[in-house]
């Protein structure tokens, strides 16, 4: 049920249109470098929206840390769902996916991914992940960042990404979906 009314408040927050401020546009190339940027603004605005939100929510918890002022943290916020990019599944179709993927669990959706149409569409969104640090990887991004991304919805995120473990406990306690 929490799950639920958590997909439907993702699913209107998603609707709004435009992407980022100016001002987060320009934060954000602040961060990233060139590559990673050019990656970065391909993402939907829905997407770079809820990546920014998850940048400054580290940041702010990480101010209090030695971590604090480090930008690699903040790439890896800023890209940890980049891989959402070779679904090309919309607001609508993500709920459902997100929805198969939980019923049918991510071992059958890498299934789902080899098919065509839509099925394959899910899969792919599912396996967003490694396809994020697979993207970050092929342009030179920072290695922390392709690794978060590979490891962002795996239970053992923490130890997987082999980030920091104050850092790692920051970006999952960010990130909202
Ligand atoms: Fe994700
Ligand atoms: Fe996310």
């Amino acid at each position: 049920m929490r799950r639920a009314a958590h997909l439907a408040r993702r699913f209107v927050g998603a609707l709004r249109p435009g992407g980022p401020s100016a001002s987060d546009e320009a934060w954000v190339q602040g961060v990233l470098s060139e590559p990673e940027y050019a990656l970065w603004a391909k993402m939907a605005n829905h997407d770079r929206r809820h990546s920014v939100a998850v940048a400054r929510r580290v940041e702010q918890t990480l101010a209090a840390t030695p971590e604090a002022g480090d930008d690699r943290w903040l790439a890896a916020a800023l890209l940890h769902d980049v891989g959402k990019l070779d679904s090309g599944l919309g607001v609508f179709a993500r709920v459902g996916a997100t929805l198969a993927g939980g019923a049918a669990g991510h071992d059958a959706a890498d299934g789902w991914s080899t098919r065509r149409g839509l099925t394959r569409r899910v899969g792919l969104y599912l396996r967003h992940p490694e396809l994020g640090a697979t993207r970050i990887r092929l342009v030179g991004g920072r290695d922390e960042a392709a690794r978060w991304a590979g490891a962002h919805h795996r239970v053992d995120a923490v130890t997987a990404s082999g980030l920091p473990p104050v850092v790692a406990d920051a970006l999952l306690a960010a990130d909202d979906d």
